[in-house]
């Protein structure tokens, strides 16, 4: 495979599919070969722009034809999980976007069909390949936090409403794989806060509280509701605080030399507490579209056969913690465990 390009379609030409497909025609080394939708109108726009690319409504096609080598899934949540086991069960490479699938056993299907053919599942956990998330991934590492003792983020804005699925299952795999990412862990516990205002049933806006076993603790606010966009999110470490703020177009990440320093009394004083407010220093940071990284990256894992930082197991994790905080929800903010 390595001589020759590597053959891709996408299926689901909606919203999303057309960014990815931007990105994968314009990567070295890959074919586009197909685009498949059900819809004929979401396949005039490919013909126009793309004329080399073929474009059909029935993925049958693609899967029969020997040539593609992996497909790339951009269809709604419901649809995700037979896609993805269609190709899988054809012999190729499957991409799904987020969230990888609708329930949680659907997800350990997937994971252990892709490991039994050894094919690479990936999942669009888009934000993981995002520069600035990846600098605060490397400063957690690197210790410049110190300890991390907690996280808040807010994902809000005026929102389109989806019809087949809430809030929760929208917005929130993008700060679950954030913060599994940096942490290096999964949540083992959730509970959550929300309501359909809007829809009844179909929950717009949720309060995420998160319990990790290291011992952090985080929150994810969640909302198609908002007069403003908000996109930020505070790491606070026991040597250093971090706003990470997805709506600024230069300094995204600040860093804060600011803490506070818990001093034991020697006998049987009082404590003291003594307050640092330091420096703010914004490191710079690459421009590079994520959705360009997250491709070249889906690429390389098929070419070489090595594990997705976003493969089947992070999008079981998520998929996982997304149906206890639904579960959560539903049983009126109980706390949850999260079982993969
Ligand atoms: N990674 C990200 O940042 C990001 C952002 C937005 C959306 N998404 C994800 O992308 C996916 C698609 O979302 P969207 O907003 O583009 O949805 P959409 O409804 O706008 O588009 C989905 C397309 O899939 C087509 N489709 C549906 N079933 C199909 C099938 N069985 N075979 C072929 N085509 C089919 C529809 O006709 C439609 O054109 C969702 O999983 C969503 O969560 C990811």
């Amino acid at each position: 495979m390595s001589d020759r390009p590597l053959c891709v379609a996408l299926v689901g030409h909606g919203y999303w599919g057309p960014n990815l497909l931007r990105n994968y025609f314009g990567l070295p080394g890959v074919e586009v070969k197909y685009v498949c939708d059900t819809r004929e109108p979401a396949l005039a726009e490919v013909g126009r722009r793309y004329p080399g690319i073929a474009t059909v409504t029935d993925l049958g096609v693609v899967l029969a034809d020997p040539a593609v080598d992996a497909v790339v899934v951009a269809t709604p949540i419901s649809t995700h999980f037979a896609l993805a086991k269609a190709v899988l069960e054809a012999g190729k490479h499957v991409f799904v976007e987020k969230p990888m699938t609708a329930d949680t056993a659907q997800a350990r299907e997937l994971v252990a069909l892709a490991a039994a053919r050894k094919l690479t599942l990936m999942v669009g956990h888009t934000f993981v390949f995002s520069p600035p998330v990846r600098k605060v991934k490397e400063l957690i590492d690197a210790g410049e936090l110190g300890e991390i003792y907690f996280v808040t983020t807010q994902r809000v804005n005026l929102g389109l409403h989806q019809k087949d699925t809430s809030v929760i299952w929208d917005l929130a795999p993008h700060d679950l794989s954030i913060l599994y990412y940096w942490l290096g862990e999964a949540a083992s516990a959730v509970s959550v806060n929300g309501r359909g205002c809007i829809v009844p049933d179909i929950p717009d806006v949720a309060f995420i509280n998160l319990k990790f076993p290291s011992g952090v603790v985080a929150e994810i606010q969640a909302s198609w509701l908002s007069p403003v966009k908000l996109r930020r999110t505070i790491v606070v470490g026991s040597k250093k605080m971090l706003m990470y703020d997805d709506t600024e177009n230069v300094e995204k990440v600040k860093i804060f030399d600011h803490g506070v320093d818990f001093k034991d009394p020697d006998g049987f004083g009082e404590f003291q507490l003594s307050y640092r407010t330091g420096d703010i220093v914004a490191p710079k940071i690459s421009g590079v579209e994520p959705l360009f990284l997250e491709a070249e990256h889906f690429v390389q894992c098929v070419r070489s056969g090595q594990k997705p930082v976003t493969g089947g197991e992070v999008g079981l994790q998520v998929v996982a913690s997304l149906q206890a905080a639904q579960d959560s929800l539903d049983g009126g903010g109980r706390e949850m465990p999260i079982t993969v």
